[in-house]
C-alpha cells in the first residue's frame, strides 16, 4: 500500500465539508491591520475571534519597538540555539523579568508554546512516573504525554472527585516503580473559558505526593490584579510547582516561557529537547517581547479595558438569556442546540448580514448537538461593539429559536 493512499481516502468528521468550508469556515484570510474590525472576503467585518486580549499586538508602542529591534539586528540574530550561540543578554533579561512577574525563582523562553510543552512534560518525567491530566487538555499536552513511556491516567475534566481516585491510582504505582506523580491542568480552558480547578487541586497536595504544571496560554496577561494569571487569580500561584504560558496571546507575539525553581529550570535548560536542538527565539521578538511585558505588567488600563468589555459582554449575552457554560474568564463561549448544518448557517448569517465575524466549534470538538460560538473580546473592542453583537446574537437565536435553521442542510458557501 502506498502511504499516500490513506491521504487519498482522508475523510475527518469535517472532511465531507472540507472542500466548500476552506477559505470561509477554516482557514479564513482576515486582512488588514489587527483590530476589532478587519476585512474578510472584501467587506468589512466585526471581530471576535483574535486573542490579543490586552490590544497590543497592533498597538504603536509595541510596532515601534518591533521595527526599531528588527532594525537594529534583523531576523536572523542570534543564530543557533541557545546553548550553542543563540545566547544573548537580552534574552536572559527578559527572563528575569518574566520570573520576577510570575513570582517564581527562575524563567527560560521558548521558541514556540506548543513545541516548548510538549518538551516540559517529556524532561520531567520517565518511565517510572505518572501523569494525572485533565481530558480537556490541549494538543500540546498530550503530545507531550505521546512521548511518556510511564503510566497516565486522564480524569474527566475539572472532576476532583476522579482526579483523587486517579492520584490514589498513581501513588500505588510509583511507591513499586520508585517514581513520582505530575499533575497537569490549564489555567484558563481556552474552548469555554473556565478555570482550572487550582485551588482544589492544590489542596489535594496536603493528602498526595505530586508536582502540578499549569499551562496558562489563556491566564497570562488577562487574569488576577496583576494579570500574572489564574494562579494569581485564584491565590495559588505558590502551589503551581511549574508555570508556563505562551507569548502567542495578551503578549501578542511568537515564543513563550516556562517558570519554576531555578534548579527545576536550570535542569529545563538542559534538557527540553525542542529548544536544546532548535534555534533560539529572534532578537525583535526578544526586545518585542521585553516591551509588551513592560505594558502588561506597568499599565493596567489594558487590562482594565479588557475587563470592561469582557463584563459587558458577557452580562448583555446573560441577560438575553444565552448560556455562557461556566467561563470565568475573558474567553466567551455560546451555546445554542444543533448540528454542523445549523451551525454553518448561523455563521454565515453573522457574517453576512451582520459582518460579525467569530470562530464557530462542533462536533467532534463539543458533544454533538450543541454548537458554540466562541468570542475572545480584547481592549481593542468598544462598547458599542459588544451593544451592536449582542442584538445580532439575539436576533440569530429568535431564527433558531423558531426552527428557521432546522433542515435546512450546510450553507453554500458561495458569498456575493
Ligand atoms: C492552552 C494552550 N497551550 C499552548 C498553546 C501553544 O502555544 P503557541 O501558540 O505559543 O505554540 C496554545 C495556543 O497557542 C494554547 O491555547
Amino acid at each position: 500500500m502506498d502511504i499516500f493512499d490513506k491521504i487519498e481516502n482522508y475523510e475527518s468528521p469535517l472532511g465531507k465539508y472540507m472542500k466548500d468550508a476552506h477559505g470561509y469556515y477554516v482557514f479564513p484570510k482576515l486582512e488588514g491591520e489587527l483590530s476589532n474590525r478587519m476585512m474578510f472576503m472584501g467587506k468589512e467585518r466585526l471581530v471576535w475571534s483574535l486573542n490579543n486580549y490586552l490590544g497590543l499586538g497592533n498597538h504603536p508602542e509595541v510596532r515601534k519597538a518591533d521595527a526599531d529591534a528588527a532594525a537594529e539586528w534583523g531576523l536572523a540574530y542570534p543564530m543557533g540555539a541557545r546553548m550553542m550561540s543563540g545566547h544573548t543578554k537580552y534574552h536572559e533579561e527578559l527572563e528575569k523579568q518574566l520570573a520576577a512577574f510570575v513570582q517564581k525563582e527562575s524563567a527560560y523562553l521558548l521558541n514556540y508554546g506548543y513545541q516548548g510543552m510538549v518538551s516540559i512534560i517529556n524532561a520531567l518525567v520517565d518511565r517510572r512516573d505518572v501523569i494525572v491530566y485533565d481530558s480537556e487538555a490541549h494538543a500540546c499536552i498530550i503530545d507531550g504525554m505521546r512521548l511518556h513511556f510511564g503510566k497516565r491516567y486522564v480524569y474527566p475534566h475539572n472532576n476532583i472527585e476522579n482526579l483523587e481516585k486517579e492520584l490514589e491510582r498513581a501513588s500505588r504505582i510509583v511507591e513499586k516503580t520508585n517514581g513520582g506523580i505530575l499533575v497537569i491542568t490549564e489555567g484558563v480552558y481556552g474552548m469555554a473559558g473556565d478555570l482550572g480547578k487550582l485551588r482544589e487541586i492544590t489542596a489535594l497536595k496536603k493528602k498526595y505526593e505530586f508536582r502540578l504544571l499549569v499551562d496558562d496560554a489563556h491566564g497570562f496577561g488577562t487574569m488576577g490584579e496583576k494579570g500574572f494569571g489564574t494562579g494569581e487569580f485564584l491565590g495559588v500561584q505558590d502551589e503551581i510547582d511549574v508555570y508556563f504560558a505562551t507569548f502567542a496571546k495578551s503578549m501578542a507575539g511568537i515564543g513563550g516561557f516556562v517558570a519554576s525553581t531555578k534548579n527545576v529550570i536550570d535542569y529545563l535548560m538542559y534538557n527540553l529537547r525542542s529548544q536544546v536542538y532548535a534555534k533560539s527565539l529572534p532578537m525583535p521578538m526578544v526586545i518585542g517581547s521585553i516591551k509588551r511585558l513592560q505594558m502588561l505588567r506597568d499599565e493596567p488600563e489594558h487590562k482594565a479595558k479588557l475587563w470592561t468589555i469582557v463584563n459587558a459582554l458577557q452580562k448583555g449575552l446573560k441577560e438575553k438569556g444565552f448560556d455562557l457554560g461556566n467561563t470565568e474568564s475573558p474567553v466567551t463561549p455560546v451555546f445554542l442546540q444543533g448540528g454542523v448544518a445549523e451551525a454553518t448557517h448561523i455563521t454565515k448569517n453573522l457574517r453576512e448580514e451582520f459582518n460579525v465575524f467569530c470562530s464557530i466549534v462542533t462536533y467532534p470538538v463539543i458533544p454533538r448537538g450543541l454548537i458554540m460560538l466562541r468570542l475572545i473580546p480584547t481592549a481593542m473592542h468598544t462598547l458599542e461593539d459588544v451593544e451592536y453583537t449582542i442584538k445580532a446574537f439575539s436576533e440569530i437565536k429568535k431564527r433558531l429559536d423558531e426552527g428557521k435553521y432546522s433542515n435546512v442542510g450546510i450553507a453554500s458557501m458561495v458569498v456575493k
